[in-house]
């Protein structure tokens, strides 16, 4: 897959990156993407206590959670993300237009040299956009990063899971001169624990029970004349076979977040047997 100035060597990436990645087969992988980061840390929940496993290979990421500052990133873990020798797209997500131009700005100046772009996380919990996200605010918070980057540092668009909405917010971003989009991030939902005296949960689904309706979504990216962007496919990979799912409806590239979440090595896992399977098949 190609973005921009740089060429993926595996179609299998890996979403939200734990900070503290490590292990062997990480260098196979396409790319690395980072957790989001804020502009300041945000106080929440951490992650282990934020996620929760609602049912088999199904997640509930809880929207409370804590979440990095740029400061930090660039101190500290995008050091050690970098040290797989693969490209590393970090996760960016802002209060609006003027948020996503200042936390771009930052990361171009304290680590431009080291991006290989950046992730836009459309509709964080906490971005303000909320359900009132429409292609005009996408395409301006797109334009405001794509302005602050360098020319061959790729913008990556990350949608939200509405099929019925998706095509609108995808020529938005592409106006705006995104580079690729990721479809989806987690599916917003309201989880009722087992016992009645608790709780109603709100968060974001992810994993298996994601995965058509993300298969949907990018069905219809790939499928419109208008969109000329390339994809990468994201919810609910867990097997070599799903992620020849999402290349078959049309996504250029995958990424991984639950199944990595739930077996730590699997996106490495993933990206070998995609790298063995297209030298056999040479
Ligand atoms: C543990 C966990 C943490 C996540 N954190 C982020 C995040 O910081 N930023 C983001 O854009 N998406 C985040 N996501 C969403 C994933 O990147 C992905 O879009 C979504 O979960 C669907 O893929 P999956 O089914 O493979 O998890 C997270 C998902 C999980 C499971």
């Amino acid at each position: 897959m190609k973005l921009g100035a740089i060429t993926l060597q595996n179609s299998v990436c890996l979403a939200t990156a734990p900070w503290e990645l490590d292990g062997p087969g990480y260098e196979h992988l396409g790319a690395i993407f980072t957790k989001t980061v804020t502009m300041e840390p945000r106080p929440g929940l951490p992650g282990d206590e934020g996620i929760l496993q609602v049912a088999d290979q199904t997640l509930l990421n809880r929207t409370d959670l804590r979440t990095e500052g740029a400061e930090g990133l660039v101190q500290e873990h995008l050091p050690r993300l970098r040290r797989f020798g693969v490209p590393v797209f970090v996760s960016i997500t802002a209060p609006g237009v003027p948020g996503f131009r200042k936390i771009a700005r930052y990361l171009q100046r304290e680590a431009g040299d080291q991006l290989a772009g950046l992730e836009v996380y459309i509709t964080a919990p906490h971005s303000g956009a909320g359900p009132d996200i429409t292609a005009r605010y996408v395409r301006e918070a797109t334009e405001a990063v794509r302005n602050e980057l360098r020319d061959d540092a790729a913008v990556i668009v990350k949608l939200p899971p509405w099929p019925d909405h998706i095509r609108g917010l995808a020529l938005g971003a592409q106006e705006g001169g995104a580079t690729a989009l990721a479809a989806t991030n987690t599916l917003k939902v309201l989880h009722l624990p087992a016992n009645a005296a608790d709780a109603p949960l709100v968060g974001g689904l992810s994993g298996e029970a994601l995965r058509p309706l993300a298969l949907r979504c990018v069905w219809e990216l790939a499928h419109d004349e208008k969109l000329q962007l390339p994809i990468f496919g994201t919810g609910g990979i867990f097997t070599l076979r799903d992620v020849e799912d999402y290349l078959r409806v049309g996504a250029n590239a995958v990424q991984v977040a639950s199944g990595e979440w739930l077996s730590p090595g699997l996106s490495a896992r993933l990206a070998s047997e995609v790298a063995l399977k297209s030298t056999v098949t040479r």
